[in-house]
């Protein structure tokens, strides 16, 4: 039986980059040393570490205005790291309300200035990106979450940014998943687990004027300052989560780079909606303009017949498709190393399932 892996994370990885992490395991580039056990200060370190980013600088066209971090604590620690630096008690940030991760970053943000909420998709379950859009006066910084990973939906481009805001991103379950605009943007993080590697390690693009700008009244390792002045060394780096993420990176540039995974992409994704459209059993729950190519969340509309479909794909070989427990049904998280395959023999499962269940 194959098995597939639709987990939202952590999440499938390319086969080639675990081969290549498990040769790095034992022996990292014939030191005879394996990469977890290298100083993160020696020469065969160093040599990982400036592979990565230069590889994360060639695939989205990082230019020298920009510092590439590796850091710890997750996105969840961007949530309140973004603030902290660049939120001062008397000013507003703004934020696109499109999710719960979306909320996360907001409540984090209200503890250091006043947040204004732009739109929100909450009246519907955040089944949609909302289209209206209401900015404050003078915004520090517009905050979105570009794929909303419960809900199923992204964003197709990033919103507007009014004079003199910068624009800061979640971009945890879909950077990388197309061609991204750096310049767009003042600040994008992302939790590696879903497209780049493994959890543990948290990608940061900033523009360098922005790490000069943030506060210096802050513990020294929430100051963006300290770890793009040490090469994101300023303490002991998590060696192995870059040195993968390092391999992801290079793997997508062989698949094509950005471009060609926005087409792999929207080509995988397209059998799943297809069938979700013309099912009479199967319906999805994101708004058509809003549909999410990483996370395609569905429902019956009943629970009972949701948890069997679970139960049976499971037993099929089809791994991790109960959705969140605030949305229910199902979903299938199809980054960028996931097959094509697996979605259109999950699409035949489904169809088969409706065809005895419908
Ligand atoms: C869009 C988004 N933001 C943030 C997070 C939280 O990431 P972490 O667990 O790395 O803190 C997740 C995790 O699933 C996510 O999907």
């Amino acid at each position: 039986m194959t098995l597939y892996n639709f987990s939202a994370g952590p999440a499938i990885l390319p086969k080639s980059v675990v081969e290549k992490a498990r040769e790095g395991l034992a022996d990292l580039d014939g030191t005879g040393i394996g990469v977890m056990e290298h100083s993160h200060r020696g020469k065969a370190f160093l040599a990982v570490y400036e592979r990565a980013e230069a590889a994360c600088r060639r695939l989205a066209g990082v230019s020298d205005d920009y510092d590439v971090l590796f850091l710890q604590g997750g996105a969840s620690s961007q949530f309140f790291t973004v603030p902290a630096n660049f939120l001062a008690a008397d000013q507003t940030a703004d934020y696109l309300v499109t999710g719960s991760w979306s909320q996360k970053a907001v409540k984090e943000a209200e503890r250091y200035g006043s947040v204004h909420t732009v739109c929100s998709s909450e009246d519907r379950n955040f089944c949609y990106v909302p289209a209206e859009r209401r900015y404050s006066d003078a915004p520090v910084y517009v905050h979105f979450t570009s794929n909303n990973t419960i809900y199923g939906t992204e964003f197709r481009e990033e919103p507007a940014v009014p004079d003199g805001a910068f624009l800061v991103c979640d971009a945890s379950s879909d950077v990388f998943s197309r061609p991204l605009d750096v310049s767009k943007y003042g600040l994008l993080y992302a939790g590696a687990q879903k497209n780049l590697g493994p959890s543990g390690v948290t990608l940061v693009l900033v523009r360098k004027d922005l790490v000069e700008r943030g506060s210096s009244d802050l513990p020294t390792m929430l100051q963006y300052r300290t770890h793009a002045s040490k090469q994101s060394m300023y303490n002991t780096p998590p060696t192995f989560g870059i040195f993968a993420m390092g391999l992801v990176f290079e793997w997508i540039e062989e698949q094509g780079g950005l471009a060609a995974m926005a087409e792999h992409n929207a080509a995988k994704a397209k059998p799943l909606y297809d069938f979700l459209e013309r099912s009479e059993l199967f319906t999805p729950t994101a708004d058509a303009d809003s549909r999410s190519l990483m996370n395609v969340t569905f429902v019956t509309g009943d629970e009972a017949t949701d948890k069997t479909v679970v139960e049976q794909a499971t037993a099929a070989g089809f791994d991790g498709l109960k959705g969140h427990r605030s949305v229910g049904g199902l979903r299938a998280s199809i980054y960028n190393a996931f097959p094509p395959e697996g979605v259109t023999d999950l699409v035949a499962f489904l169809e088969e399932f409706e065809r005895t269940h419908g």
